[in-house]
């Protein structure tokens, strides 16, 4: 049976990529039909909701969604760019990308970083003589995508019940209970046993299934003790009982950024809460060659969302040709694949992926170090069309 997948392209470059990556699914064999959900800044402007009804029903419907990039703005200058009809009558913008996350319980967010050879962007180093070294990295990262410092329950000038319940807590009484109450922001960082046992699981699924000797636990149970202590606590009970085959490493977040230059090589695995992966995980992707190269997935039971970890890029949205890079929404889209069951056609496309980089003919400008401009094509830089056919090329 053919497979109906929710296209949403967004805004701005995500409409340019993910066409593109379309073309690669389609020539690579991978056959589907694609129905689109409105999504993104041009439905906040023209109906106070940058993710309607009918496109939340879609994904219900179909389960499976590719989504290209989305503007956000601030509360206030979102509400100024509202359709004058629509002013002033309440509507308050919120991301609609974390909103589908939130909505469809999309708890575990998956963000692959690795290296491809030949690829100008890839980090190196030097070694014990001198010598340069480009250390092969193939890092898959679990984020918590849901619990977290990123679940919004946050307070400035709490109200009273709030500020007499952290009251109860010593610590707090005896740092804060001079403070008045109007100078006090409060963000908290909440962790459940179910989604913090659901990550870890997904994570080492992943190594088994993929053959990773390590997962690490990137947090800082050290001094987070209650909610990263749990996450660790956690990982060494499932380790012990599920996965005695897999190693488990436990590395503090600002260590690991501290080692990430000096031995990405060493890691398979890392599995993180929201904020700790959030930032792990652009690390690893600076190594790999940043934003063109960097997707992920966001998995919940019944859902399951790809896109690359860019954003809308605004300013390189109406270039006449296109100059982005798509390779982070093509490595997006073969997340899609492996999740259901298409294997054979994802690593068909990584190869092409691979062999075109190596071959180093066609490189979009970010590959070339360029800025961003138009000129980008004058002076050799591939298009992102030019892109996509040189990967399409390979699956001939
Ligand atoms: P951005 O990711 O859109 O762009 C930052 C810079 O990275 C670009 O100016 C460009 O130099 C480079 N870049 C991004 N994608 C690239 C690609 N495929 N190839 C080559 N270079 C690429 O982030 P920015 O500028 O902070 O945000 C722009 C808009 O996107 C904002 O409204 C922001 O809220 C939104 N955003 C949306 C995300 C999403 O839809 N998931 C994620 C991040 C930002
Ligand atoms: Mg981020």
């Amino acid at each position: 049976m053919k497979r109906t997948i929710v296209k949403m392209p967004g805004d701005g470059i995500g409409r340019v990529v993910l066409d593109e990556a379309i073309r690669v699914l389609d020539a690579a064999g991978f056959e589907a039909d694609y129905v689109e959900g409105d999504i993104g800044w041009e439905f906040w402007r023209k109906e106070g909701n940058p993710l309607p009804d009918r496109t939340v029903e879609l994904i219900k419907k179909h389960k499976i969604g590719l989504f290209g990039a989305i503007t956000s703005k601030p509360k206030e200058e979102a509400a100024k760019e509202l359709a004058p009809e629509l002013q002033g009558k309440g509507y308050v913008y919120s991301s609609p990308i974390v909103g589908l996350r939130q909505m469809f319980n999309l708890d575990v967010s998956i963000r692959p970083c690795h290296t491809y050879e030949g690829n100008p962007l890839n980090f190196i180093r030097r070694g014990p003589n001198g010598e340069i070294e480009e250390p092969k990295v193939d890092v898959v990262i679990f984020r918590q995508n849901t619990e977290g410092l990123y679940s919004g329950v946050e307070w400035s000038n709490p109200p009273e019940e709030v500020y007499n319940a952290f009251m109860t807590h010593p610590k707090f009484a005896k740092k804060y209970g001079n403070v008045p109450k109007e100078e006090l922001a409060i963000s908290t960082r909440i962790f459940t046993k179910k989604a913090t046992e659901r990550i870890l699981r997904a994570a080492f699924e992943h190594a088994k299934k993929y053959g990773y000797k390590s997962v690490t636990v990137c947090e800082k149970p050290n001094v987070i003790r209650e909610t990263s202590g749990m996450m660790y606590q956690m990982a060494k009970e499932i380790q012990a009982k599920d996965y005695p085959e897999i190693e488990l490493w436990n590395t503090n977040i600002d260590a690991q950024m501290m080692w990430l230059t000096k031995n990405p090589e060493d890691y398979g695995v890392i599995v993180a809460g929201n904020m700790f992966g959030d930032i792990v995980s652009d690390g690893f992707a600076g190594l790999v060659g940043g934003l063109g190269f960097a997707a992920s997935a966001n998995i919940g039971d019944d859902v399951a969302i790809f896109e690359p970890t860019h954003g809308s890029a605004p300013k390189y949205a109406e270039f006449d040709p296109p100059i982005v890079n798509p390779i982070a929404m093509i490595e997006a889209a073969c997340m899609m694949l492996d999740h259901i069951g298409e294997n054979e056609k994802a690593e068909k496309i990584r190869k092409a992926i691979a062999e075109v980089i190596k071959e180093g003919k066609v490189r979009t400008y970010d590959m070339l170090k360029m800025k961003g401009a138009q000129d980008v094509i004058e002076k050799g830089a591939a298009t992102t069309t030019q892109m996509a056919n040189a990967i399409i090329e390979k699956l001939k």
